[in-house]
């Protein structure tokens, strides 16, 4: 008698990948090395652990469930700041909301969005495929039939949004994009995210942005992002929530910090979910956060030491398995032929742990899966270990 739509889910990705690689043995003269997962190896700036002992006679309290008025400010600031807004664009108080990471806040976006329709045709969410599962997930359970759009090679690696059907459009509650994408690190231009925000408007849903990456990125400039797309055309915030992390940027999954940015009344109504679904982040992370969000300078080294890594990549890889250098985020998408093989075997062969690309997508409608010839290798490790991972692969396969 539990939730027939919970039953009816797919593992998520890594228990996937640990079903795979289960019964194999890593090959074991070598030390194994994980570029499986999304998870920065090197530490945030040490402010972050400074500032988190100060509060050490803090945890009996129960933080602030809206987050700390100088953390909205940050993250207010920030926004004004990184995308050039007019002062008072964003009003702190009632266009910010904290999130224990925004995982949460992207999953809470579904329900927010979601509402039974007039017809009783369940609404659609659109989807990007390959795509971070959470948007699934959430989608789902919230009761939405999910759409997948092809990001592929031929599309720019991004939705092509001329193709969404009307019929589609005219059902759709939410839309879902990621700029800089996980995993292909495709960077949507200002006139694509302008072109989602009209088409949000004109059919009426959300578009939920997940800009995670977004200070991650191998371009001169930063990436655009959906509130520069909100700048250009005007009409403040509406059909529009963009999240943001610290989990990337500052190198701080382990503080569970983000952000969302939209209209008053899209904030008030994601602060009320939360206030019956979500945890508070405590006083102690929001004050660490609220340090974070003020500093470019750690950043600065990140996009630096992840900038290193691509040009050792480049080098190691050359033009092997389609390597392109993405324009954001801290991953490889390489084609390989299989991605499951090519996964299996280079932890059997060599002790390296990637992820097969189909474990991000879902099979189009001829049962064909973009996903499959790929593998997804998350480049979180230093300098020495990730070269030693890309060598030794370039050997197996
Ligand atoms: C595309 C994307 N969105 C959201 C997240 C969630 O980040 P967090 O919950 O740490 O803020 C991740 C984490 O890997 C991600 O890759």
């Amino acid at each position: 008698m539990l939730n027939a739509r919970l039953e009816a889910m797919t593992d998520h990705t890594f228990k996937r990948l640990a079903n795979l690689l289960a019964e194999l043995q890593p090959r074991a003269n070598v030390p194994p090395i994980n570029l499986s997962v999304g998870e920065p190896q090197h530490q945030p700036p040490p402010f972050v652990a400074e500032i988190v002992a100060r509060h050490k006679t803090d945890w009996n309290l129960y933080p602030t469930f809206y987050g700390s008025p100088e953390l909205r400010r940050a993250c207010a600031a920030w926004v004004t700041r990184r995308y050039t807004l007019p002062a008072g664009m964003i009003e702190p108080d009632q266009q910010v909301a904290i999130v224990a990471g925004t995982r949460e806040g992207l999953y809470s976006a579904a329900t927010l969005a979601i509402t039974p329709t007039e017809s009783g045709k369940r609404p659609l969410a659109l989807i990007p495929n390959p795509f971070y599962q959470v948007y699934l997930g959430a989608t789902v359970l919230a009761g939405a039939e999910p759409v997948f759009l092809p990001a592929t090679r031929a599309t720019g690696f991004l939705p092509d949004l001329d193709a969404i059907g009307a019929d589609t459009l005219a059902r759709t509650q939410v839309m879902y994009l990621c700029s800089p994408a996980n995993p292909q690190g495709a960077v949507a231009s200002l006139d694509y995210l302008k072109k989602a925000l009209l088409l949000a408007r004109k059919h009426d849903f959300l578009l939920v942005m997940d800009e995670c990456y977004s200070e991650l990125y191998n371009t001169p400039a930063p990436p655009p992002g959906g509130l520069d797309a909100a700048k250009a055309l005007g009409g403040g915030l509406d059909n529009l929530i963009v999240f943001n992390t610290l989990s990337k940027r500052s190198s701080s999954p382990g503080l569970r910090s983000g952000f969302a940015v939209g209209s008053p009344h899209t904030i008030m109504l994601l602060n009320r979910l939360r206030s019956y679904s979500a945890a508070a982040s405590p006083l102690a992370v929001m004050d660490a956060a609220t340090a974070c969000w003020s500093d470019e300078v750690h950043v600065e080294a990140m996009r630096k030491h992840y900038r290193a890594i691509y040009d050792m990549a480049e080098r190691v890889l050359g033009k092997r398995y389609g390597f392109y250098k993405p324009d954001g985020g801290f991953y490889l998408w390489l084609d390989v032929g299989d991605g499951e093989d090519a996964c299996k075997r280079l932890w059997g062969e060599a002790a390296v742990r990637v992820l097969p690309g189909a474990y991000m997508t879902r099979p189009n409608a001829d049962g064909s899966n973009d996903g499959k010839p790929y593998i997804r290798i998350a480049l979180v490790g230093d300098l020495e270990s990730t070269e030693a991972a890309l060598t030794r692969m370039t050997r197996v396969l």
